[in-house]
């Protein structure tokens, strides 16, 4: 994918704030602190389009970003982590799943998740969900850098069977390598 242009358009809370459903949307989904923000970066070739740290919990609002004005990405909050205030954890769900059961640009949804950490029920229940309200996904294994070729294959495994998926509708991917990088744009063209 050729980007042209790549930028943070709004932040939002609540359905009032979103910026017109105008063009197709991919929203990026997640635990905190997995890699969403990262993962965007690297798709869009940008070091600091949008914000990452090393501290869980930076993204807090929705965030949108227009791509080639031809598409638009969505950061979402990550989910699972303790110490975010108890206002913003509160928060969260409503505003999760008032955007993408009402979000009527929405494609499809891009599903982060460690490499290294088994699926628990979190995410199988965010996965039957979704399917409920048929919003395609794409699964990726991010930081796979952390991991052997060969641990990566094990938990490829681990993961598929966990999920019940097919372990070649899994994308391992990593910030650090590019390795997944182009499966990913052509899973997210397909949805677009
Ligand atoms: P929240 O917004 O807090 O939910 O986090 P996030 O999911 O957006 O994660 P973010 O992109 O901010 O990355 C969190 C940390 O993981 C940062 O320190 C990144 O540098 C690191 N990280 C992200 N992707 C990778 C990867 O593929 N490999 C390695 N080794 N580190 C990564
Ligand atoms: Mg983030």
């Amino acid at each position: 994918m050729k980007i042209k242009s790549a930028e943070f358009i709004k932040s939002a809370v609540k359905p009032s704030q979103y910026p017109p459903a105008d063009f197709p949307e991919i929203a990026f989904s997640g635990r905190s602190n997995v890699g969403k923000s990262s993962l965007i970066n690297t798709l869009l070739n940008r070091k600091r389009l949008v914000k990452t740290s090393s501290t869980p919990g930076r993204t807090q609002l929705i965030n949108f970003f227009s791509i080639n004005t031809e598409f638009s990405f969505v950061d979402l909050p990550g989910y699972g982590y303790a110490k975010v205030p108890e206002s913003v954890r509160k928060e969260w769900g409503p505003m999760i799943t008032s955007y993408l059961s009402m979000r009527k640009s929405l494609k499809g949804v891009v599903l982060i998740m460690d490499i290294r950490r088994i699926p628990g029920i979190v995410e199988m229940n965010f996965i039957d969900w979704l399917s409920d309200l048929n919003i395609p996904q794409i699964i990726i294994l991010t930081k796979a850098d952390k991991l052997s070729n060969m641990k990566q294959k094990k938990q490829l495994i681990a993961i598929a069977q966990t999920l019940c998926v097919d372990k070649n509708d899994l994308i391992m991917f990593s910030t650090k390598t590019g390795q997944g990088k182009d499966n990913i744009w052509n899973a997210v063209k397909k949805l677009l």
